[in-house]
Order: structure tokens, then C-alpha cells, then sequence
């Protein structure tokens, strides 16, 4: 154990926020169960606003970002987890208004922490992290909902993200017919080596916002990272009896819509939430990527794989939409 411990600090001087890597001590962690050395954490878009000072997700700084880690448990008072058992954590407060996986440490309830499955390693628990949770949890609502390969084709939205590339990967895996909605000309061939069947460009798929109430049925299924229009054009054009897994926000919370959709083609739109899931809800969608949905194209997501010091820089890149994939932040690793 080292005390002080490397950690990102994002610290608010006069409405400007600013992120720089000090010393921590542990002193400076909250009160909690489990005491665990991060060896490795990742990029979300939420850590990106954490970080710019958004006050729905952080309102107290100076403040420690980073939702997910995985790790090694130093201590545990609940008697939960042996001295180097592997674990990781998403969600929940992490990185928050909880000291997050941008530092050497962190202390949690023992409720938030998951053990890490069987054959999965931390880095690749965090190079799926909360994107893959929810690409998982989006993807079995679709088949709770009774969404199956042979419908037709499913549409991911926000496809180079890391929720979008994730959902991509996993639906082509599970034998789906995907198609990938992008803003970014330059990735179809990437999307296409993750399983996706065919590439639409953003502004095909949402330009022209109609005010008609439903549009031409195109899709069995789709996962939304977006929100807004490109939410409800995707669900006017839902098929009789498909669903939609809602999960983002990348562009807009609005939902500008009328009900036909839902009562004249009995389509579903299923809200998927990552954060407060139950922890055997998180386990079992865990198990799964650990087994029948480990995806063999995983390390073709890796965007980037940076250090802390590196990562300022990456959260105004990621809040203009612009990584393809997954950024792995190397704590311990
Ligand atoms: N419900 C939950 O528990 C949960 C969990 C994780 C994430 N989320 C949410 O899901 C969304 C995606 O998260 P992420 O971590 O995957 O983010 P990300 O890696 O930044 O991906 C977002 C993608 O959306 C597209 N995009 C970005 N800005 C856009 C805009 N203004 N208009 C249209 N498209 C835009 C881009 O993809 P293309 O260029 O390919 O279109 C971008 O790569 C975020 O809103 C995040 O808050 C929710």
C-alpha cells in the first residue's frame, strides 16, 4: 500500500474547472467497507462531464472522477472479500461525489462491489466498464422483450461510441442483423469489422426531422444512445411489436413525439439505467460478457490506452462525440 497515492483532481476556481494529477492520502477517501488498489479504469462520456464541472453528475469539488475500476481489495471491514480478491465497481456514487477509479485507491460500500468473473481480467472489465454494462443490459432488455434475430434488422445509434461500438459488437455476436447509425464517415469499416451489417450516416438517418407522428417501418429493434429527435425518428420507424432500449443522451434529453407509435404498432420503449442496477442484476449481465457474450472483437474497441496524466485531454474529445471506441486508463495496470 502507498500513502500518498497518485490521483486526478478536478478542483473549481471561479466557474472554471480544471483536472491535474496531485497526491492523495488515504485520509482523503470516504468512509466505506472495501479499501481497493485500481489497476485500471476508463473513459465515459459521464467522467468527461463530471469533470467540466456538470453539476447533475458532481456537485462537490475539489473532486476525484472516473466511474468505473477494477482492481485489487486491499481490506474489507464487511468481511465481504479476502485481502486480493479481483474486483471491479461501476456506478453507484463512483466518481460522483464519491473519490473515483482516477486514483491508485478508492473506498466503497461492499454493496457496490462486484467480483470480478471467472476469466475476465481487470482490463478487459474495463475496457467493457459501464458502456458494456449498459450495451449488456440494453441488449438483454431486447430479448426479455421478445426481440429475436430472425425480426430483422436492429439499429444502434451513437455507433462508434462506447456504448453504441459495444452494443454492435455484442448483437452481431448474439446473431443479429445490426446496422450502425454514425456521425462519422471515416468508421464504417471499423463498425463493420465489429459485426455491424451495414452503416448509415447520421444525417440520412435523422436530417430531415419530420413532423409526421410515424415513418416507413424499418427496424425489429435498436439500442439509442441519443435521445432527442434521432430517438423519436428511430421509434416512428420501429416495426409492428419492436422495442427500442432508450439509455442516452448524447443529443438532447428531449423526446419530441406522440403516442401512435406506441398504440397503433405496439412498439416498446424500454428505459435502461447502468448506475443503480441491483448488484446481482450487474452480476449476472457481468457472468455473461465473462462467457456466451465475451466478444472476440473486444481489443478492436481500444481506442486509446492512457495514463491518468493523459487524460484531460481526452474529456473535450469525447464530449464532441468524437472517440471511436473505448478509452482504458491504466492506473496500476
Ligand atoms: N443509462 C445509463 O446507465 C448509461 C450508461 C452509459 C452511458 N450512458 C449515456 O449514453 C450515451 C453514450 O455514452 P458513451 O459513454 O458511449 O459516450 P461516447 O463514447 O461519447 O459515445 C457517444 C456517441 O454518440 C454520438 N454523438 C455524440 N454527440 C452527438 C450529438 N450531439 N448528436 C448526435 N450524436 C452524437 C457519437 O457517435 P457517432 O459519431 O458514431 O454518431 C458519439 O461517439 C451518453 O449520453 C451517456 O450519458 C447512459
Amino acid at each position: 500500500m502507498s500513502d500518498p497515492f497518485a490521483a486526478l483532481l478536478t478542483t473549481e476556481q471561479d466557474g472554471r474547472y480544471r483536472t491535474e494529477l496531485v497526491q492523495r492520502s488515504l485520509d482523503d477517501l470516504p468512509e466505506g467497507d472495501v479499501l481497493i488498489r485500481v489497476q485500471w479504469s476508463s473513459l465515459n462520456f459521464k467522467d468527461a462531464l463530471s469533470a467540466s464541472g456538470n453539476k447533475g453528475v458532481t456537485r462537490r469539488y475539489p473532486h476525484t472522477p472516473g466511474i468505473d475500476a477494477a482492481g485489487l481489495v486491499v481490506s474489507d471491514a464487511s468481511g465481504t472479500f479476502a485481502e486480493g480478491a479481483a474486483v471491479m465497481v461501476t456506478g453507484y456514487d463512483l466518481g460522483m461525489n464519491t473519490a473515483g477509479g482516477y486514483g491508485e485507491y478508492i473506498r466503497v460500500p461492499a454493496a457496490w462491489v462486484v467480483r470480478l468473473p471467472e476469466g475476465l481480467k481487470a482490463r478487459d472489465a474495463m475496457l467493457l466498464g459501464t458502456a458494456g454494462l449498459t450495451a449488456g443490459l440494453c441488449v438483454q432488455a431486447l430479448l426479455d422483450s421478445g426481440v429475436a434475430p430472425e425480426d430483422g434488422d436492429i439499429l444502434v445509434t451513437g455507433a462508434t461510441g462506447g456504448v453504441g461500438s459495444l452494443a454492435v459488437a455484442l448483437l452481431a455476436h448474439l446473431g443479429f442483423t445490426v446496422v450502425a447509425g454514425t456521425g462519422k464517415a471515416d468508421a464504417h469499416d471499423w463498425l463493420r469489422a465489429l459485426g455491424a451489417a451495414s452503416c448509415l450516416d447520421r444525417d440520412a438517418l435523422f436530417g430531415e426531422s419530420s413532423a409526421r407522428p410515424m415513418l416507413k417501418p424499418r427496424w425489429a429493434g435498436a439500442v439509442d444512445t441519443l435521445g432527442g429527435e434521432p430517438l423519436a425518428s428511430v421509434i416512428k420507424s420501429t416495426a409492428y411489436g419492436g422495442s427500442v432500449a432508450c439509455c442516452g443522451l448524447a443529443a438532447s434529453t428531449d423526446l419530441p413525439l406522440t403516442v401512435f407509435p406506441f398504440i397503433l404498432r405496439n412498439v416498446r420503449l424500454l428505459g435502461v439505467d447502468s448506475v443503480e442496477q441491483p448488484l446481482a442484476a450487474k452480476t449476472a449481465v457481468w457472468q455473461r460478457l465473462a462467457t456466451d457474450w465475451r466478444l472476440p472483437v473486444l481489443e478492436q474497441i481500444v481506442a486509446a490506452e492512457v495514463g491518468l496524466a493523459d487524460l484531460p485531454a481526452w474529456f473535450e474529445r469525447i464530449l464532441a462525440g468524437g472517440v471511436r471506441g473505448r478509452v482504458l486508463v491504466r492506473v496500476n495496470g
